[in-house]
């Protein structure tokens, strides 16, 4: 058998010299630090989930009707009469929420182990493109099945741009397509959701991880293994502190990917919806545009961005300064290489400020999340009794949005005026073996 790959393999390098070294450079030749921990497996998990949706997605518009008319009825017809068209739709949107789980905690392991900074700053751009792509992604997934809260959702988030000076009103009819989500609405998503998006998506994340394997991969220490010693045998060129990420790396995700199977296996198979927290109960009720859901909210992972529009007020009569938040609050996770000018990469080796500040800083987004999700509306009466419920979450979501906001801003201050207190880096990667 490895004969007849080796004999491929001479066949293809005979047409095509530059496609082996094309694999070596990326697989058996791209040396990744020896210390990954757990962390290291949400990019190969992000990776899985990313061909899951492409490959389920497809089976589904083989039935899927992008009409008004239609679409809800199509969705019901692959539940019910489309042979394992409720595994696929299952797979699917399970797949989107533990597309966002996962790519959440692969940012949040870029933030504790300093990724984002020098060499890696386009790494981290082009991953925050990549969250972009995937918000609009997921967005426009939700409207198609047409229920109600898709076409309340998607009215809710598309007048978002209606409070823009002068264009907005515009700006929302030629999102629409119409003066309500509709058939236009509709299919312009469809498309965009299935091929256009897709497309972007897929050409970003081959940019992401060209744009690291340039600069090889940061580790839980933050060491450049890059600037350490070499190999002593045939590793000569190589660094010491790396392994060839093939077969290394690739049986170590395996593992990753086991673990994560098993949990989306039991989430699709026992708990498709997960309490109405990835598959909503109001969009099992058909789109009416004269009945509103008691409670219009996004996917929870939508919720902490929801929040921030929520939690500001209008000013000068205008109610763009939400909207422009809510970007911010995308826009500083982009700056992050620039207002942290620390030196030193990793959490394990950075001062007690910063830890103190990550930690806030992800409370904060919870927290928002539980704002923009409608827990607080209902935790606050059960808890405090007969209060004014608007007027104490404000409060809170708005600490909490400063809380969010004011990370970035510390993080400035905390690393330009040299307050940052910094436990000495080792020389070469530690591990514990
Ligand atoms: C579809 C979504 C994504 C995919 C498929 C993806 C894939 C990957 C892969 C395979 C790696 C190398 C393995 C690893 O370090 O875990 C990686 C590294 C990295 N990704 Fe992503 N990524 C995605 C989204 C993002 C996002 C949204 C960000 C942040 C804005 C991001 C930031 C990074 C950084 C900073 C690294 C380097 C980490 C290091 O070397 O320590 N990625 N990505």
């Amino acid at each position: 058998m490895a004969n007849v790959f080796t004999n491929i393999g001479d066949w293809v390098t005979e047409r095509a010299p530059n496609m082996m070294p094309a694999y070596r450079k990326h697989m058996t030749e791209y040396y990744a630090p020896k210390n990954f921990n757990l962390w290291y497996y949400f990019g190969s998990l992000a990776l899985l989930v990313l061909v899951n949706q492409i490959v389920t997605g497809i089976f589904l518009t083989m039935n899927f009707n992008p009409s008004a008319a239609g679409a809800f009825a199509s969705v019901e017809y692959i539940m019910r009469d489309v042979e394992w068209g409720w595994l696929i739709r299952y797979m699917h949107s399970t797949g989107a929420s533990l597309f966002f789980v996962v790519v959440f905690l692969h940012m949040f392991r870029g933030m504790m182990y300093g990724s984002y900074k020098k060499p890696r700053e386009l790494v981290w751009l082009l991953g925050m493109l990549i969250f972009l792509a995937l918000m609009a992604e997921a967005f426009m997934g939700y409207v198609l099945p047409w229920g109600n809260m898709s076409f309340w959702g998607a009215k809710v988030i598309i007048s978002l741009f209606g409070t823009i000076p002068y264009i907005g009103g515009t700006l929302v009819e030629w999102i629409m397509g119409d003066f309500l989500p509709a058939d236009a609405t509709l299919n312009r998503f469809f498309a965009l959701h299935v091929i256009a998006l897709p497309l972007v998506l897929l050409l970003l994340v081959v940019l992401h991880i060209a744009a690291l394997h340039e600069v090889g991969s940061n580790n839980p220490d933050g060491v450049e293994i890059k600037k350490g010693p070499k190999g002593n045998r045939w590793d000569a060129l190589k660094p010491a502190d790396g392994i060839p990420f093939h077969p290394y790396y690739t049986v170590k995700d395996l593992v990753g990917v086991g673990f994560f199977l098993l949990i989306a296996a039991f989430i699709i198979f026992f708990a498709p919806t997960f309490g109405g927290w990835f598959l909503e109960h109001d969009n099992f009720i058909p789109a009416n545009n004269l009945v509103t859901p008691s409670h219009i909210k996004p996917v929870w992972y939508f919720t902490p961005f929801y929040a921030i529009v929520r939690m500001i007020p209008s000013f000068l009569g205008s109610a763009v300064w939400g909207v422009l938040a809510m970007f911010g609050a995308i826009a500083v996770l982009f700056l992050l290489p620039w207002f942290d000018r620390g030196q030193v990469k990793s959490i394990r080796y950075r001062g007690t400020g910063y830890k103190v500040a990550l930690g806030l800083f992800v409370l904060s987004f919870f927290m928002l999340g539980a704002v923009g999700a409608g827990i607080t509306a209902e935790v606050i009466p059960e808890w405090f009794g007969n209060v004014d419920v608007t007027f104490w979450e404000n409060l809170f979501g708005r600490t909490m949005t400063l809380i969010y906001f004011g990370f970035f801003a510390f993080l400035w201050a905390y690393t330009h005026f040299g307050w940052e207190k910094t436990k000495p880096v080792p020389e070469r990667v530690t591990t514990h073996d």
